[in-house]
């Protein structure tokens, strides 16, 4: 018998139920792993809320690691005992799961699977929208909002490489000096600051070249007016709430601005984006460009208590959790 989470309606937190059920038969191509640690992501958040519905009832979590116990015999690419870790495959809250092969990736000697969990979708978010997105280079000054959450450590880290002038926002003091450890030039504390006006004063008045917005509802808008004439408004998540509707007359009085709304889906998922940005991405640990320390971690059982506080926004950086069944 394997655990899995299933969620029968849209809601809260108390709305996650563990079931006790059998593993379903292994079908040509799927591999069967145990999970050993699973990563927590907002979209999770999402998919139980109902603001991104699934079909109900439904699985939940989209980022897992652990290691093969079976194949399918068409399977040649993996064999029983391999280490492995997936994105955007719904279904990672669970002991057990099954899985297409083609959505895998071997976990490099020197990573562990917690680490594993802890980076890959967030790092591969980052990895497409500071190298594919936008090309960002030395030239640039790029707001980065929400800035010592998970996805916001890891690009702090990676703009930092890429010679970036790095400004971010952040709920508290010690988020700030979190993402300030982890290579953010300027953190605007944006509860408490207009954080536009603090842009156009730490950029003497010229604006960013991009801003990478996660929080939506509450900043997107207003970040308009942090971009300089054919800036680029990122909006990647909704943490606040869906980005309103944009006119595109704003664009063009704002600058001629560019705006898009990406997701990993697109970016990530195809198998060779999926080789490319993974590799990036460990390749970014195993050369000591990211130090990825794990800040905020639960045990599996405990996921409601997980999402409660990454919603009150009680989190650090990359959340894991680990599979004590
Ligand atoms: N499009 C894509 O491909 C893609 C892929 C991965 C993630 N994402 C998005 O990236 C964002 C970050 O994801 P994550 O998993 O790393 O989460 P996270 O950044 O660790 O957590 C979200 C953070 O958003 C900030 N926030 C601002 N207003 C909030 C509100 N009303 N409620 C809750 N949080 C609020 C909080 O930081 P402060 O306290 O500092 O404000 C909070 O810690 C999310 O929007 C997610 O959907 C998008």
């Amino acid at each position: 018998m394997i655990k899995q989470v299933e969620i029968h309606s849209n809601g809260g937190p108390e709305k996650i139920v563990w079931k006790e059920c059998e593993l379903e038969k292994l079908k040509s191509g799927q591999v069967s792993i145990k999970h050993t640690f699973v990563g927590l992501n907002f979209i999770d958040t999402y998919h139980r809320s109902g603001l991104y519905p699934l079909a109900l009832p439904s699985k939940l979590g989209m980022e897992g690691a652990g290691v093969v116990v079976n194949k399918a015999p068409d399977v040649n690419e993996y064999d029983v005992g391999d280490r492995v870790a997936y994105v955007m495959a719904l279904g990672s809250y669970s002991t057990h799961r099954n899985i297409e092969a083609s959505k895998l990736v071997k976990i490099p000697e020197k990573i562990t699977d917690q680490q594993a969990a802890a980076v890959l979708l967030k790092g591969m978010t980052v990895e497409y929208l500071v190298e594919r997105l936008f090309k960002v280079n030395k030239t640039h000054t790029v707001l980065f909002h929400a800035v010592a959450g998970g996805v916001g450590l890891l690009a702090c880290q990676w703009l930092k490489c890429l010679g970036a002038k790095i400004i971010g926002t952040a709920g508290t003091e010690k988020k700030a000096l979190l993402a300030k450890q982890n290579g953010c030039d300027d953190v605007i504390l944006y509860k408490d600051e207009d954080f536009v006006e603090k842009v156009k004063y730490l950029t003497e008045g010229k604006g960013v070249d991009v801003v990478y917005d996660g929080v939506g509802k509450d900043t997107a808008i207003l970040g308009l007016d942090c971009l300089k004439p054919l800036g680029t408004m990122v909006v990647f998540g909704n943490s606040s709430g869906n980005c309103p509707p944009i006119d595109p007359g704003l664009l063009a009085s704002k600058g001629s601005l560019f705006f898009t709304r990406p997701t990993l889906m697109n970016y990530g998922t195809k198998r060779e984006d999926l080789l490319h940005s993974s590799g990036r991405v460990f390749e970014m640990i195993l050369t000591n460009k990211i130090k990825l320390e794990i800040n905020t971690s639960y045990k599996l059982s405990d996921v409601s208590k997980a999402h409660t506080d990454l919603e009150l926004r009680k989190t650090y950086g990359s959340v894991v959790m680990e599979n004590d069944y």
